[in-house]
């Protein structure tokens, strides 16, 4: 079915050993909050590494039309923010394209403000559920105006004019719940608490602290986080240098792993552990992953990656490692069709309200190229045929539905360079809200990966 009328298709085909270096663009997760906190600090924040992905550039157009002054000059970005508690009301709806992370931040950012905000977003985002950053929100005071059916976009909100600060358990893993929480406290007075029973991504966290945010984080005896921050405090502007993003280094990765004779190196990676589940997953797995060079920038490990093609073998990955490789599924299902055994991943429920839902687009996906798998409720089991023979059906005519989420679209080329037959996706130009540059990268490593344009300039 299509979805868009602009779709892009691309086929990956069987490749050559992969080998080089390789740089991955900046982490999303720190660029949409390096905007927002800088957009949001008094003076001037400056931001090297910044993800130019489509999402955040929205976040960046978002944080200009409430106040913030946004600039970049040689690479750098350079924002001279409004002020704690200064935002200006947007004058036209903020405009959030694909992003989910954008669009649920900005709204904890906002929904202190007594202001009218509207956001819209793409035909992905308006199927994804708000109602788990307005139900914070509403407890603050926040007002919903207008929003479709199942608190979803299109959507109005008006903060209080005096907004109360709440204690907040998260009721599922979500640093996005968490982080809108405390980016709402940070425009009411009082100490706004968040309790997070499952430990999820602390990029929010760590930022706050950077910008002098007066927050502390205890965690109690049960490993349960009680995160306090205090509101209407001055933050700072900061100098940032965005770590690459290893949700996106996850796609030359696995590509390696499964390509015989590769051996890349994979530069400057975050090794935050709250990101780092999939290396972990793959060395079980038996894949030869070396951390080389782990050192310490701005608050945050990075390490660079040396990969090499590995025999994977079949594991069981616990439900308690989903929140630091909730992004990195689709692309471990992809290797768990070429390892050895079966793959049992456990504790999915969250990858059904993503971009996709992506347990089922993997699913059907795999299914599509021959992969024996089940898809349980919130389970996948791969069953993977070591060197992919039979793997592919792209020359049957059969292309994988990304549904307007690029990390389907990713995971299924790489699966092309080493299956038998070439693997196709309906549309790779969703792969540019978080990896623009994916095309020419896997390209420059040796992939053989084709779009309409390159097959016609006869590349
Ligand atoms: C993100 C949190 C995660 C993740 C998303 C980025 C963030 O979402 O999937 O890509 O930057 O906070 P959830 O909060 O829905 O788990």
């Amino acid at each position: 079915m299509n979805h868009s009328p602009n779709l892009r298709p691309a086929t990956a085909s069987r490749s050559t050993a992969l080998k080089g270096r390789v740089r991955v663009p900046g982490d999303k997760s720190i660029s949409h909050r390096s905007l927002m906190l800088g957009g949001l600090a008094a003076g001037e924040t400056r931001v090297t590494g910044l993800l130019e992905g489509e999402d955040v550039i929205r976040t960046a157009s978002a944080m200009r039309a409430m106040g913030a002054q946004i600039d970049r000059q040689d690479g750098v970005w350079i924002i001279q923010g409004a002020g704690n508690g200064c935002l200006l009301e947007p004058v036209e709806p903020l405009d959030f394209g694909n992003a989910g992370t954008g669009v649920r931040l900005t709204m904890g950012l906002v929904g202190s403000y007594d202001m009218k905000t509207s956001f819209i977003g793409d035909a992905s985002l308006s199927k994804r559920p708000m109602g788990r950053v307005l139900d914070p929100l509403r407890q603050i005071g926040t007002q919903i105006l207008e929003a479709a059916p199942g608190d979803r976009l299109p959507l109005t909100m008006r903060g209080p004019v005096r907004p109360v600060p709440i204690t907040y358990r998260v009721p599922m893993a979500s640093a996005q719940v968490k982080s809108a929480v405390l980016l709402a406290g940070l425009n009411a007075p009082g100490i706004t608490t968040v309790i997070e029973p499952v430990m999820t991504r602390d990029h929010t966290e760590k930022m706050l602290a950077g910008f002098g945010a007066a927050i502390e984080v205890e965690t109690d005896a049960d490993g349960v986080r009680h995160i306090r921050l205090e509101g209407r405090g001055k933050l700072t502007g900061q100098t940032i240098a965005v770590p690459g993003d290893p949700s996106s280094a996850a796609f030359p990765l696995v590509a390696a792993l499964l390509v015989p004779g590769s051996d890349i190196l994979i530069e400057n990676a975050l090794m935050n552990p709250t990101r780092t589940g999939l290396i972990l997953t793959l060395q079980e797995m038996g894949a030869d992953i070396e951390i080389q060079n782990e050192r310490s920038e701005g608050g945050e490990g990075v390490a660079d990656l040396r990969v090499r093609h590995s025999q994977l073998k079949g594991v069981t990955v616990p439900p308690e490692r989903a929140p630091t490789m909730i992004d990195e599924y689709p692309v471990l299902a992809v290797a768990a069709a070429f390892a050895e055994g079966e793959t049992v991943m456990l504790g999915l429920e969250e990858l059904r309200v993503k971009e996709s839902d992506r347990l089922a687009a993997v699913a059907r996906g795999l299914e599509l190229n021959c992969v024996d798998c089940t898809e349980g409720e919130t389970t996948l089991s791969v069953r993977g045929r070591p060197g992919g023979k039979g793997y592919g059906r792209a020359q049957a005519g059969g292309a994988v539905e990304t549904h307007l989420d690029h990390r389907i679209a990713m995971a299924f080329l790489v699966m092309g360079l080493a299956a038998e037959h070439p693997v196709s996706v309906d549309d790779c130009g969703i792969i540019a809200t978080s990896f623009p540059e994916f095309m020419d990268l896997m390209g420059s490593l040796g992939a053989e990966i084709r779009t309409a344009e390159t097959a016609g300039a006869g590349a």
